[in-house]
Formats: C-alpha cells, sequence, structure tokens
C-alpha cells in the first residue's frame, strides 16, 4: 500500500488534458481576455476545475470579479439572475461591460487552445434585454422625475408609505420624509421591480427602505408592516386623526387620557374645537375619498359664487385632481382676477355667497398677510403660504338613490386667492404632490441659492425676485426640465 502523502493527485476527470512536466500554466497568451467564473450554480469544485484548465491553456482566471473581467462564464443559471448577482456589488463592486457567457463558450475555447469567438449563442439569453430588466437608474430630487399615477410597484409603495405615516404619526418626521423619498423613487420606476439587486445605485432607498422592499418581493409582505398595522396605537391615531380639525399632537393627548376610537371620544364629553365638531359629524362622509365628478360639481358651485360675486375672476383646480388623480381627501381650487388688486375681498364674498346659499356646513377662512418687500421668500422660514385661504366643509347636493338618504353628503374643499402677479407660484405650489413641492424648495435651496414659495422666486445670488407668469418659466429659472401635473405626482 502507498502511503497517502505519496499517492499522485489528480484533478476529478483531469486526465486528458494533454498537459505534462513543466508547463503547470502558461500566464497572459491572451492578454485581451480576462475570465471570472461564476460559481453560483456551477458550484465551487466545478468552478476550481475548470479555473485550473482555463490556466493551463493559458487564459488569465481571476478568482474575484472586477471592472477588469471582460467573461464571465456560467453554468445552469439565466441571465437575469447573473445580472443581479454582477449588480448586487457582492464579489465585487460594480458592472463591467463584460460578456456574460454559457460554459460552452468555454468548453469550446478549451478544445480549440484559444478563446473562440463570442457568438450569440454564446451568450445568456436575458444578456440582450438586461438595460430594460435590470439597473434602474433615476436622478435624486423628485422635482427632476417624471412620475405618472401609473404606479407598476404598488406592493412595494404601500408598504413604504404606511411606514412613512406610521413616523409622521409618531413625530418622526425625519423619517417620514425619507420614507417618503423612497416611495416616491419606486413609484417612478417604469417597470415591476423583482429582485432587489435591481435598486442599487437608485438614490433615496436606505437600508431600512431597502430590508422593506426586499422582503415584501421575498414574501408578499413586510413583518415590520403588518405588526404596525396591528398595533393598537397605530389603529388609534389613525382614528383619530382622521377626525378633521385633529392632528398628531391632539390624537396623542386623547390616547394617554384613554381616548382610542370615535365612540370614547363621544362618551368623554371632551370639549372639542368648531372644526373637530364638524369633523366628527360628518366623520364618514370625510373619509370616503371625493370622486372626480363629485370635483366637477364643487367646481360648478365656485363658479357660480364667483359669476355672482365678480365677474370676471376665474377658479383653477389644484391639488390632486390637477394631477390626474381621479379620487381625493378633498377639492382644491385657486381663484384669481386677470386684473392685479381686484381679487382683494374676494374670499369674503365668495364665502358669504356660498353660506347664503347654503352650500357651507364649515369654513374657516384666513386672511392674507404676504408682503414681499418686509416677509418676502428670502425668508426662508416658514413654508406655508399666507394667501387669503379657506378650509371648509360643502354641502353638496348628490342624487337621491333611495328612501331616507341624505340628498347632500360633505365633501372637504379649500379655497386659496392670489393676485395674478403671483399666480404662477400659487399654481405650482399648490398643485402639489406634497413631495414634489418639497422637492422643489429643497432643489432651488441646494442646487440654485434660491428661495421657492407659493409667492414668489427669490435669487440670493442676484438677490433679487424672478418674475414669472407660468410655471414653465419658474422651471426653466430653477434649471429644471418642465414636469407637467400629470407627472408631479411623486
Ligand atoms: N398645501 C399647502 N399648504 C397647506 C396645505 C396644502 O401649500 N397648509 C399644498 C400642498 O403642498 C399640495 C396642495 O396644497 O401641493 C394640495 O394639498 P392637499 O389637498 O393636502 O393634497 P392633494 O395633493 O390634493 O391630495 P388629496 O387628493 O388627498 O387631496
Ligand atoms: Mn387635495
Ligand atoms: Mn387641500
Amino acid at each position: 500500500m502507498i502511503p497517502l502523502k505519496r499517492r499522485k493527485v489528480v484533478p476529478s476527470g483531469a486526465g486528458n488534458t494533454g498537459n505534462t512536466g513543466s508547463e503547470e500554466s502558461s500566464p497572459n497568451k491572451f492578454p485581451q481576455v480576462i475570465l471570472f467564473l461564476l460559481e453560483r450554480k456551477m458550484g465551487a469544485s466545478r468552478r476550481a476545475f475548470l479555473s485550473q484548465l482555463g490556466r493551463k491553456k493559458g487564459l488569465q482566471v481571476e478568482e474575484m470579479f472586477s471592472e477588469r473581467v471582460t467573461h464571465v462564464i456560467c453554468e445552469n443559471i439565466s441571465g437575469d439572475e447573473v445580472v443581479a448577482w454582477l449588480e448586487s456589488g457582492v464579489g465585487g463592486r460594480g458592472r463591467s461591460s463584460a460578456h456574460l457567457l454559457d460554459v460552452s463558450w468555454f468548453t469550446e475555447s478549451m478544445r480549440a487552445g484559444r478563446p473562440v469567438e463570442v457568438l450569440d449563442r454564446h451568450r445568456l439569453q436575458q444578456q440582450m434585454r438586461e438595460a430594460e430588466v435590470v439597473g434602474f437608474s433615476a436622478p435624486s430630487y423628485a422635482c427632476q422625475r417624471r412620475t405618472t399615477l401609473d404606479n407598476h410597484n404598488a406592493i412595494l409603495t404601500d408598504a413604504l408609505s404606511l411606514l412613512a405615516e406610521n413616523a409622521e404619526l409618531s413625530g418622526e418626521d425625519g423619517r417620514g420624509v425619507a420614507f417618503r423619498r423612497a416611495t416616491a423613487v419606486l413609484k417612478g420606476l417604469p417597470e415591476p421591480v423583482t429582485a432587489v439587486t435591481q435598486l442599487v445605485g437608485l438614490p433615496c432607498l436606505g437600508g431600512h427602505s431597502l430590508r422593506v422592499v426586499k422582503e415584501v418581493l421575498e414574501s408578499g409582505a413586510s413583518s415590520e408592516v403588518e405588526a404596525t398595522k396591528q398595533s393598537e396605537r397605530f389603529k388609534a391615531l389613525k382614528v383619530l386623526t382622521a377626525i378633521f380639525g385633529v392632528g398628531v399632537k391632539t390624537a396623542e393627548r386623547w390616547m394617554r387620557e384613554g381616548i382610542h376610537d370615535l365612540q370614547q371620544l363621544r362618551d368623554s364629553g371632551r370639549t372639542l374645537d368648531r372644526s373637530q365638531r364638524a369633523g366628527l359629524q360628518h366623520y364618514d362622509d370625510l373619509n370616503q375619498p371625493v370622486t372626480r365628478p363629485e370635483a366637477d360639481a364643487v367646481a360648478a358651485i365656485v363658479e357660480e359664487a364667483l359669476a355672482a360675486v365678480l365677474p370676471g375672476a376665474t377658479t383653477t383646480l389644484i391639488g390632486g385632481f390637477r394631477r390626474g388623480k381621479l379620487t381625493g381627501h378633498d377639492v382644491d381650487f385657486l381663484l384669481t382676477h386677470p386684473e392685479e388688486g381686484r381679487e382683494v375681498g374676494l374670499m369674503t364674498k365668495v364665502v358669504s355667497w356660498l353660506e347664503t346659499q347654503g352650500f357651507l356646513l364649515y369654513q374657516k377662512t384666513t386672511r392674507n398677510s404676504y408682503l414681499e418687500a418686509e416677509d418676502g421668500p428670502a425668508r426662508p422660514s416658514s413654508n406655508m403660504d399666507r394667501f387669503d385661504r379657506c378650509l371648509s366643509i360643502f354641502k353638496l347636493p348628490v342624487e337621491v338613490k333611495g328612501e331616507g338618504l341624505n340628498p347632500w353628503r360633505a365633501v372637504r374643499v379649500d379655497l386659496v386667492v392670489s393676485p395674478i402677479s403671483q399666480f404662477a407660484f400659487a399654481l405650482l405650489g399648490w398643485t402639489g404632490s406634497k413631495l414634489f413641492e418639497r422637492e422643489l424648495r429643497r432643489w432651488a435651496g441646494h442646487e440654485k441659492a434660491m428661495s421657492l414659495s407659493s409667492h414668489a422666486l427669490y435669487d440670493k445670488t442676484q438677490s433679487r425676485y424672478l418674475r414669472a407668469s407660468s410655471e414653465e418659466e419658474i422651471f426653466a429659472y430653477l434649471g429644471l426640465e418642465y414636469i407637467p401635473p400629470s407627472e408631479r405626482n411623486a
């Protein structure tokens, strides 16, 4: 019996390489070709064997994937999977323009004793489509992207929106914005995400968001999202803040006092302010989404009011409906008059007309206090705008569908009046989405040294206001491509 240590070691299946003697390997015979053999699906031992074989033929075979690699050799694996693996950065950073090849290219090359020409039949099937399938990219500000209502990743964005909502309900606004930004990036993708590796390199997707996405992709749901939905605290905060006039602070105070739902609130005898009383009274109506036909019906009433109190004044649908949404939590209108100054006092007149006609269940009007000279956008402290503004609840006549039903329903309506000189800024500022607006202001401040509000655009470098009579002009000042309302659904 031959002692173990003297036994000749022959690589399994390597009996016919024909290599003998001194020539262990001949490196760099083909300097144009740098191979990498993907271990995934191929297996470690087969990979080691093939690598050794390749080196013996004078090919350079790398242990690690890198930008230098020109040919990636794969076995039993789809092109998509390979691309995803490469994108993930595992085993080396970044994508090269390497050929993604089936092992058949390698075996043919071994037979030929040289790297053979890459033919289509060698390429992994998905490689032709890889640009569409993977490698999503997007600029980092939402106002640089076109986000339609056509969301291909609703399962993912629903999950992240819920986490955003939970953060906002917990007073963690920073986290809320981070989740909103992540949500917006996914909303803008042209296709459904199939693997988290496709998202490598996208902006605004932090570790937390990526973990949630991965879990949803792999198991259909996120444990954190499910736990949040079930949490008593989240449920109570949602129910209470869904009352018009109730914010997070009030809801939290009530919860500390043992109030977690509407019945407990009613039973508590808690003193409610005027808005909260209206909110509680019309709770169900106000939490039923407003439809587009209902929005149009409100618009007709507002137009009637304008015709009665100030002929020539105009109303423009703003907010979500201007972006093309089919439903909304309210209806928003921007009122103005083509002659500067004629809009002064308009809100009071409109509101009293609506009141007289019995269209208002509730209204709270706030007066304009915006004065450009002393109070202008050079002071970016507040992004609340200060037009005449009316938060209201309309008593909207509806078709009676049966006996005993109310012939009307309560609908939240926001009215804003702007002078014509600020109309473009008001239009841009009130069309939303909220994240799109936030991103516009962030872009203006951080990238352009400008300050944008719903009143004006101030150029800090030139120390002057920039006039505009259209949204297009404002985008142009900001150095942004014009994004129409239907593509501001970030
Ligand atoms: N807005 C504002 N200041 C507020 C409230 C709202 O400038 N205090 C702006 C928002 O930035 C948004 C627009 O008004 O651009 C509409 O807000 P809102 O009605 O809350 O949202 P929508 O996008 O219309 O969504 P929904 O359909 O749910 O009403
Ligand atoms: Mn709205
Ligand atoms: Mn609104």
